[in-house]
């Protein structure tokens, strides 16, 4: 099975959050079951430098504004994946995000940006960009690329299906409706029935609407998006699809997140090893210039700092925190306002609040693996990946309990104690409140260590390889290939 990834981020090249974790490990897996796997990436000055060997495959000129569009050919480094990049300095040689410029706006000509993706994916898909390579099964990830189904249904013959994954239906890639002229695309997507949203475009509805087969990255936000409180507004659209929505839970890279082969922490260790995540515990409360005190919970939150992640709930719950004696280390970056309420915290309360307003790959994984718990209070969350950094490093995640989190994280109630099966702690409600009373079950557990140790066991034992949803994707491509061809 031939397969094309499209997206505009893959780690370690350019990352903004999970979807690039899923970038980088997906097609690996999925190369690893004997699928032929290719990536479609922007040329962002990041992946220029780092892609290996990179070819010429053919020379396009002008097209979306740009005077001069190549696409290229080379290699992932490390995992030697062959990727295609899209060489358009003028649209992708900046400085910044993929998204934004430094001061946070988004790029003025992101509708060209990303349309060019797309258009490319779709030519690829049609065999007319790589006459040696033509993939079965384009896979687009989140708004950013789903214009490649709507050129592959409006322009290219193509033989080949396409699938797309919403990872956050809340980013939604909208434009101004007078930008229509520069799609090139037929006038009847214009309507509500393609791209109209609203008075707007919208290329995430160009996904939903236009893709073959549409999934997310779990079973719960599967069902979620199809409500109108998580639909985003789409949620018509999503229940109106003639093959429902599929969810199929994101993986974990292993080499990656390992803590048996880590090489960025204190000690590694594993389920049978316990005593070295004790040592984590210590260089990570050294490191942040936390108390010394070894009976604390101490919490951490690595997270991008938007109302999406639930922040404020602990920012409202500090003073019960504190008063229950759990330690709190927070590390990420997002809104002015909650990087600035942490820090204030972490001010106020020397020894027991810790803020590092910044991103870190390394001193992640301190923070993962030195911690007792990892919170995730998410108003919603399409998978997380914090939380199964959490549950493969037995610590153990305290999370809302929706999306993804819902599907990865069994709360530690009586039953599920009695049973073996609890991995962490979840509450419902949104509020202060409830997420307090969550971690003040916590606290207790803690303080019970044979109890608590052993649902670090059953946390650690949880299995969250990329082997199971690789093979998920590919029954889900065979599917929607053969529906083509019927
Ligand atoms: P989202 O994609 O919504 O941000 P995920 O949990 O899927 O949420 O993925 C977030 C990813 O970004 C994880 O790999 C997490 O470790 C990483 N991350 C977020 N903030 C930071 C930070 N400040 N420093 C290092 N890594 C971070
Ligand atoms: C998005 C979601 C997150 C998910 C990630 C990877 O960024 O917010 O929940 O884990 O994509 O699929």
């Amino acid at each position: 099975m031939r397969v094309l990834h499209v997206a505009a981020e893959v780690f370690p090249l350019v990352k903004t959050g999970g979807l690039a974790d899923v970038v980088a490990a997906l097609p690996v897996a999925l190369a690893e079951q004997g699928a032929d796997v290719r990536l479609l990436l922007p040329g962002l000055p990041p992946m220029l430098d780092a892609v290996q060997g990179a070819r010429t495959i053919i020379d396009i000129g002008s097209c979306f504004g740009a005077l001069r569009v190549r696409l290229l050919l080379g290699r992932m480094p490390g995992s030697k994946l062959p990727v295609y990049l899209v060489d358009a300095p003028y649209l992708y040689r900046r400085d910044g995000s993929p998204y934004q410029d430094r001061q946070g706006e988004e790029w003025p000509d992101n509708l060209q940006r990303f349309a060019l993706l797309g258009w490319i994916a779709a030519h690829l898909a049609a065999g007319d960009a790589d006459l040696q390579w033509t993939p079965e099964i384009v896979h687009a990830h989140d708004w950013h690329a789903a214009m490649s189904c709507a050129y592959m249904a409006d322009h290219a013959p193509t033989a080949a299906a396409s699938v797309f994954t919403v990872h956050n239906l809340a980013f939604q890639g909208l434009f101004p409706m007078h930008d229509w002229s520069l799609l090139g695309l037929a006038s009847r997507l214009m309507s509500p029935a393609g791209l109209e949203f609203h008075g707007q475009l919208s290329f995430m509805k160009a996904g939903l609407k236009f893709a073959d087969r549409v999934t997310t990255v779990s079973p719960s936000y599967a069902r979620e998006i199809a409500t109108h409180e998580f639909g985003c507004g789409l949620d018509g659209v999503i229940r109106g699809r003639e093959v429902p929505v599929a969810g199929i839970l994101n993986g974990i890279d292993d080499a990656i997140w390992n803590p048996a082969t880590d090489a960025a922490i204190d000690t590694r260790y594993d389920a049978e090893r316990l005593a070295g995540k004790q040592a984590c515990r210590r260089a990570l409360q050294a490191e942040l210039g936390l108390d010394r005190d070894d009976q604390a919970l101490l919490l951490v939150v690595v997270s991008r700092l938007t109302a999406q992640k639930g922040l404020d709930l602990v920012l409202a719950a500090l003073p019960e925190l504190l008063r229950l004696g759990v330690q709190l280390a927070v590390q990420g970056t997002g809104e002015p306002a909650l990087e600035a309420a942490f820090r204030l915290a972490a001010q106020a309360h020397p020894g027991r609040v810790h803020a590092f307003i910044g991103y870190d790959e390394a001193r992640a994984h301190r923070l993962v693996a030195g911690a007792d718990a990892i919170a995730v209070p998410s108003r919603f969350e399409p998978c997380g990946l914090t939380q199964m950094y959490g549950l493969r490093y037995g610590t153990l995640p305290i999370v809302r309990r929706v999306g993804g989190l819902a599907d990865t994280v069994t709360d530690a109630d009586e039953a599920a104690l009695a049973e073996g099966r609890a991995t962490g702690f979840t509450f419902d409600a949104a509020t202060p409140a409830a997420f307090e009373r969550c971690v003040a079950r916590a606290v207790q557990l803690h303080a019970e260590p044979l109890r608590w140790q052993q649902i670090v066991r059953q946390a650690m034992a949880r299995s969250s390889s990329w082997a199971g949803p690789a093979r998920e994707y590919l029954a889900l491509y065979a599917e929607a290939a053969e529906a083509l061809r019927r």
